[in-house]
């Protein structure tokens, strides 16, 4: 019997683990690949070359080019990188600047429409034309606003390949002005509310969102909130468009269980759902790390972008009465300053319960993940969520807001679902302080009953939190997408 053919996907995003990353689209787009694969997809991921990642990427092969990528050269350098087959977009004129991907002291770069405009045009090249080693993607899947681009430029040459966008957060929508068009290779004939008129502006979320054969988003319940004026961020009516023709998915987001693993972590002491007692080493490990006394209760991590949607004005109301009820909380983050300094004196006032690094510490959220008895996400909006799916990875019992995928995720510990073992965490529908504090009274309830919250800890080991079933519903699509 003939093998099938081995298909081929183009995935084009601003950042992939363990590359680059600022948050969780990243761990999705280095790990999509490796569950694709045995579904028989193959994975290429077009990416901007940051500063230094072509040095950190070693030996490359020079796919494509071109003299003039929006105001400068431009090449396209293939690598295998952490099982990865990267696709590297090498514009200096770009890309190759101080800060991160997105931002410079605290202020976007100034041409960020530009620079995700040139890798959304890129992504199309190479779906139209294919690389110089004779690969051609057979669907093209872009990812959030900086890849928005890649199906209306794919729809203006009249390209047929298919196109799957997927919405990681609909509160960045890529915005700037028309005068751009012309400079950006967009026709002004179609700047209209139907395409890439967005209130007299471009938006490349919602141009991705109109041109995309199909639109994804990254949980079932926030495909549904999505088309709400409270979490559609003005876009609801584009969502409900797509949903109305049946083009609308909600695909949950996994994680990689191998990158993920308290059994094999290089920087924890190892345990699993089996032999969860070496737990209690990693707590005392953080504990002593931040020089904080032993707590009488749950100690708690968060791990986060300092923002409003992370609602860390809710724990910064809370926390002090979970302190004073005996719990203890380590947090790492960076973002709002104006958060950073409200933090910083939470730790000043309880210089024994409260530990806090400020910056981005990937090893460190490692080691967090495994002492912690908590991990807590209050959310205001969470399309999916990927730090309670590690807290259920590392027995770190999430306590979430019922949002997004933080509700399709977590299975409340109510005295039902304790009887039924069937609890993973602690949810709250009512996203305020109020439901916050009475979310953390129930968690240092149950943590004083030592066998129901070892119960409790055991299910959130045993949750199923890895790609398996959601990359099948993205091979279906894809499929799908193919006739
Ligand atoms: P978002 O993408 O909205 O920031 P997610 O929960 O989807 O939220 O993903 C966040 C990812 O980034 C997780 O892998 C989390 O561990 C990681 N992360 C967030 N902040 C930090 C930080 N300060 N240091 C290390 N890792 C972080
Ligand atoms: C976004 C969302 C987050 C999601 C991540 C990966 O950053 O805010 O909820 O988990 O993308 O899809």
């Amino acid at each position: 019997m003939a093998a099938r053919r081995q298909r081929r996907v183009l995935s084009v995003a601003s950042e992939c683990a363990p590359l680059i990353k600022t948050g969780g689209l990243a761990d999705v787009v280095g790990a999509l690949p490796a569950a694709l694969e045995p579904l028989g997809w193959r994975s290429r991921i077009l990416m901007p070359a940051y500063p230094g990642l072509l040095e950190r990427v070693g030996r490359t092969r020079r796919l494509w080019r071109t003299d003039d990528l929006f105001g400068g050269p431009a090449c396209v350098r293939a690598c295998r990188y952490a099982d990865l087959d990267l696709l590297l977009l090498d514009a200096p004129h770009l890309y190759e600047r101080d800060g991160g991907p997105y931002v410079v002291d605290g202020h976007d770069h100034h041409d960020n429409h530009v620079r995700f405009a040139a890798l959304s045009w890129v992504g199309a090249r190479l779906a139209i034309e294919g690389t110089s080693d004779r690969w051609r993607p057979d669907v093209v899947h872009a990812h959030d606003w900086q890849a928005g681009l890649v199906p209306s430029y794919l729809k203006y040459a009249g390209a047929s390949t298919p196109s799957l966008l997927t919405i990681h957060n609909i509160a960045f929508q890529g915005v700037f002005g028309p005068d751009q068009l012309d400079r950006l290779q967009l026709p002004t004939w179609d700047f209209h509310p139907d395409a890439l008129e967005y209130h007299g502006l471009v938006s490349t979320l919602k141009a991705g969102m109109v041109h995309a054969s199909r639109v994804s988003t990254v949980s079932p319940s926030y495909a549904e909130e999505l088309t709400s004026a409270e979490f559609g961020f003005g876009l609801q009516g584009v969502v409900a468009m797509r949903r109305d023709r049946g083009e609308l998915h909600g695909i949950l987001n996994g994680i990689d269980t191998r990158v993920w693993d308290p059994a094999t972590d290089p920087v924890i002491i190892n345990y699993s759902a089996d032999f969860p007692e070496p737990k209690a080493a990693n707590r005392r490990a953080l504990l002593e790390e931040f020089s904080l006394a032993e707590p009488s209760g749950p100690l708690a991590v968060v791990v986060t972008r300092l923002t409003h949607q992370k609602g860390v004005d809710l724990l910064l109301e809370k926390l002090p009465t979970f302190i004073e009820s005996g719990g203890a909380v380590v947090v790492l983050g960076s973002g709002d300053p104006g958060y950073e300094y409200a933090l910083g004196e939470l730790a000043a006032r309880y210089p024994q319960s409260v530990g806090l690094h400020i910056g981005y510490d990937e090893p460190l959220s490692h080691r967090m993940y495994a002492g912690a008895d908590l991990v807590l996400v209050p959310s205001r909006f969470e399309p999916c969520g990927l730090t309670q799916l590690i807290g259920l990875r590392y027995g770190a019992v999430p306590l979430v807001a019922a949002t997004g995928g933080l509700r399709d995720t977590v299975i409340d510990a109510n005295p039902e679902n304790l009887a039924q073992g069937t609890a993973t965490g602690f949810t709250f529908g009512d996203i305020d302080p109020g439901g916050l504090g009475f979310a953390l009274g129930r968690a240092v309830d149950l943590y004083a009953d030592t066998e129901a919250w070892s119960r409790l800890r055991s299910q959130a080991l045993r949750a199923p939190v890895d790609w398996g079933t959601s990359a099948a519903h993205y091979v279906a699509l894809f499929t799908e997408l193919l006739g």
